[in-house]
Parts: C-alpha cells; sequence; structure tokens
C-alpha cells in the first residue's frame, strides 16, 4: 500500500519532537508500510537535503535509545521530502495537489501539526483545490479549539470539506499501550466486568501528574492552562474508557458511541459545585528530586500577574445505572512529586469483618506512565502464627516484561492507524464537543471568580484543597495512603 504522509508545521516543535521520531521507531520496526513518503511542508524555502540534514540535528536531541545511527538515517531519510508552502496562498495548495497527484498514492494522510488557529483556513483551502478525495484523510492535533464554540467553529470546517470518517482527531493517550489494554482488560477478560459498577466500586481516581514545569512553552501554555490542557481531553477520555458500557464490537463508532453516552451522563457543573468540587493550583518554587525549580511566574513568558493554572483536581459523578454515586476524582498538575499516570480504581471494603488489621480494601492500579503494568491490591496473612492481621500485599503486572517484544509508542501507533485508516483510537467531533460542554462551566466560573489559583510548592502533590476534596467523602489519593 503506497501511502504520502504529509506534515503542515515541518519544522514545528511537534514534527521533530514526536512525529518523525514516532516514524522513524516505525521504520526501525519495519512497522511503515512499503511505498511510503513523507512530505514536510513549512514556510521556510529550502531543499530536500537541508530538511533532512536540519532533521538529522533535531535527531541528536531524541532520547538516546531513540536516535537512529547515521545508516538509519541515511534510509529513513530517503523517505523524506520538503515543499515550501506559505499557508495562505491558494496555489501553494494547487502546487501540494499537483505534487501528491503526480504520484497517485493510495492513501495521504495530511497531518494538521499546526496552531490549530490555522485549521479551519487550511481545511478550506484543501476542499477548494480537492484534496479532500476519497483517499485523503486529515488528522488534527490537539487543542482542538479553546472552547465549545472555536471547537464547533473547527468542526464545522473540517464537516465542512472531510467526511468524519475522514477526519483523525489526536489525543496521544488513546495511543498509550496501557490505555490500549484497559479496553482489553475489561472486555477480553470476565472477571473484573461483573465488579466493575457502583455496588463493588467506592471510588475512580485518575491522576496525570508530571514533575517538569512549562518549560520554553510559557507563552502557549499561559493561554491554556492545565484544565484545557490535560483534563478536558487526556483526564476526559481515560475516564470515558474506564467508565463506558460494553460496546457491541470493536469497531471505532460502536466504542465511540458508548464513550460519548459516558460524556453526556456526566453531571454538569454549575458556579456553586466548581467552588465545592474543583481545587485549581499554580506552582511556585520548590524543589524536584533535590534541585531548585522556580515557580510558574518565573518562567519564560509568562506573564508576572498571571492566573493560569498548572493543576486541577476534581469531583464528579456519573449520571447512569451502572455509576450513580460513585465520585469520580480526576487530577493532573506540573511540578509535581512524581511523575505519574495512573488510574485508581478502590472497591468497597468486605461487607463484614472476621479479621484483624487490612485496613486497606482490594484496589486495582492501572498505571501508564511512567512504567506501563496493572497492579492488583489484595489484603493475605504472612503465616507467621496466630492472631495475625491482614496485611496489604500486591499483584503485579509489567507488560513490558511479560511480552518480551518491542512495544509501539503512542504516536508511531496512532500514526500508523492513521495510514492505515483505523479510526478506533481517534475521537470523533461529538464526544470533543461534549468534553468541551461539559468543561466550559468550570471556565466560566474561575473568570468570574478574582481569587484566582491556589499556591502550591514545586515537588509537592499540588495544594491542600486537593486532598480535603478527596477527605470530604472519607477517601484519600492513592500516594496518601
Ligand atoms: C500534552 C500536553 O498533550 O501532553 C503537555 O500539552 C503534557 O502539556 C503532555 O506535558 C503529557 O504527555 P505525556 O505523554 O508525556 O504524559
Amino acid at each position: 500500500m503506497s501511502f504520502d504522509l504529509v506534515f503542515f508545521g515541518g519544522t514545528g516543535d511537534l514534527t521533530w519532537r514526536k512525529l518523525m521520531p514516532a516514524l522513524f521507531q516505525a521504520f526501525r520496526h519495519g512497522k511503515l508500510p512499503e511505498g511510503g513518503r513523507i512530505l514536510a511542508v513549512a514556510r521556510d524555502d529550502q531543499t530536500d537535503e537541508r530538511y533532512r540534514e536540519w532533521l538529522k540535528e533535531r535527531f541528536r536531541e531524541v532520547d538516546g535509545a531513540k536516535r537512529p545511527t547515521d545508516e538509519e538515517f541515511e534510509k529513513f531519510g530517503s523517505l523524506i521530502h520538503y515543499r515550501r508552502m506559505d499557508l495562505s496562498q491558494p496555489e501553494h495548495y494547487q502546487g501540494l495537489k499537483d505534487w501528491l497527484d503526480a504520484r497517485n498514492a493510495d492513501t495521504v494522510v495530511l497531518y494538521l501539526a499546526t496552531s490549530p488557529h490555522l485549521f479551519t483556513g487550511i481545511c478550506q483551502q484543501l476542499g477548494a483545490v480537492g484534496l479532500n478525495h476519497g483517499k485523503v484523510r486529515v488528522v488534527l492535533e490537539k487543542p482542538l479549539g479553546h472552547d465549545l464554540a472555536s471547537a464547533q467553529e473547527i468542526n464545522r470546517a473540517v464537516r465542512g470539506v472531510f467526511a468524519e470518517s475522514q477526519a483523525f482527531r489526536i489525543d496521544h493517550y488513546l495511543g498509550k499501550p496501557s490505555v490500549q489494554n484497559l479496553m482489553a482488560l475489561r472486555f477480553g477478560n470476565a472477571l473484573f466486568e461483573p465488579l466493575w459498577r457502583r455496588e463493588s466500586i467506592a471510588n475512580i481516581q485518575i491522576t496525570l501528574a508530571e514533575r517538569l514545569g512549562v518549560g520554553t512553552r510559557g507563552a502557549f501554555y499561559d493561554g491554556t492552562g492545565a484544565l484545557r490542557d490535560m483534563i478536558q481531553n487526556h483526564a476526559l477520555q481515560l475516564l470515558t474508557m474506564i467508565a463506558m458500557e460494553p460496546p457491541s464490537s470493536n469497531d471505532a463508532d460502536a466504542i465511540r458511541d458508548e464513550k460519548l453516552k459516558v460524556l453526556r451522563s456526566l453531571k454538569p457543573f454549575t458556579a456553586e459545585s466548581v467552588a465545592r468540587d474543583v481545587v485549581r493550583g499554580q506552582y511556585r518554587a520548590g524543589s524536584i528530586e533535590g534541585k531548585a525549580v522556580p515557580g510558574y511566574l518565573e518562567e519564560v513568558k509568562v506573564p508576572p500577574e498571571s492566573q493560569c493554572e498548572t493543576f486541577v483536581a476534581l469531583r464528579t459523578e456519573i449520571n447512569n445505572w451502572r455509576w450513580a454515586g460513585v465520585p469520580f476524582y480526576l487530577r493532573t498538575g506540573k511540578r509535581l512529586a512524581e511523575r505519574d499516570a495512573q488510574i485508581v480504581v478502590n472497591f468497597r471494603p468486605v461487607p463484614h469483618k472476621i479479621f484483624a488489621g487490612g485496613g486497606q480494601p482490594n484496589r486495582l492500579v492501572i498505571k501508564l506512565q511512567p512504567e506501563d503494568g496493572l497492579e492488583l491490591q489484595l489484603l493475605a496473612q504472612k503465616g507467621t502464627g496466630q492472631g495475625e492481621q491482614l496485611t496489604p500485599v500486591s499483584l503485579d503486572l509489567d507488560f513490558d516484561k511479560a511480552f518480551a517484544t518491542q512495544r509501539v509508542g503512542a504516536y508511531e501507533r496512532l500514526l500508523l492507524d492513521a495510514i492505515a485508516g483505523r479510526l478506533n483510537l481517534f475521537v470523533r467531533s461529538d464526544e470533543q464537543e461534549q468534553a468541551w460542554r461539559w468543561v466550559e462551566p468550570i471556565l466560566n466560573a474561575w473568570t468570574a471568580d478574582a481569587s484566582g489559583p491556589r499556591p502550591y510548592s514545586a515537588g509537592s502533590w499540588g495544594p491542600a484543597a486537593a486532598s480535603a476534596l478527596v477527605a470530604r467523602d472519607g477517601f484519600s489519593w492513592a500516594e496518601e495512603q
């Protein structure tokens, strides 16, 4: 199957930091279909050779094991082409179409790795020159809009030009191996499903914690904040995967229909419930792994009076038969104590205790990062003699060890899926809009409330109010137990 993959924003950070390295991994693993061409388009005037040289240099900044040798780059680089394009010029789109038509590959994937405010214009221009025919797929990178209205506007523009089946909206968390395993865990095994409901589960916690600060992305981040950057997309997508009903098949729309139902069942926020159930924070100077780090307001290109949140913790519920009354806690933040992405399913305690000790009920931890695995916490007796108390013990599954094979990274997986036309791990426009609809009252309440985010020290687990949010229900975050 021949394909042409075009990166708009070909010299941008996303392209060289994530997309090209992911494609190179696919190439190295022999997964990239033969007969592919990769075309980077950007404003600079340069040749294929100069672009390849530039990219080779950039690869030096990529994590060691993922870096190509000279020989590997020689082969991979030969697939890469460069084309200058001014995205506001209609004739440049015609030129691109002519270039693609001359080869007439089986599939054309157009990846918009540009700033989202360009999406509408690019789609319209692509449509105008007929680059929306049946072989074309368009991949849209987040953030898709900054609120419901702007997301709807982008989706309208995309729909005006492409069929929904041609639109691949990326949420790279859906490409992470452990997130795919969540589907396997729930719907490939009979063990958990009978317990996966309010009768057995006390609460569910989704934590996406980062140690990094905003680094050089201050200007972008300050107009975005943690709610838009992580909760509206990554955290809510994980929530849908954890909470959805079993889909009727593994088809993209069967899955996405179920995910949408979860988003529609989320308890809507009001100004009062935002004040009660959502905590926003902003990091101050502190220390990470023994090293002093600056506060958010001291970061490059961050306005000194910024009220942008770098941390969010919230409590929500899903109003349906399966989940009514079960708290779902979502939390994300920069400059936290650990780099740790995980979903913790806390089961209810036994109805009648006959053993001493073992205060901790069963817990299933789905680990996404840094390691990728499952941990099931049980209570057991050590067997050291009479009167012994129950002690927590865990069954640990490390997927890397269990499957001694090369696991595919998120962007690698998603790029290969886009080339192959598999939509399962991409977000449909109605899901995405529903997620904005749910998040918007929080944004509005914050705009109306001048008190701003609560400070927390870099290297901590966020403001104390985040612990209080969970403690109010008689629970605690996993690291506090
Ligand atoms: C991106 C956010 O979508 O996800 C970043 O824009 C964040 O702010 C990143 O750092 C986290 O992704 P990962 O895969 O490193 O957890």
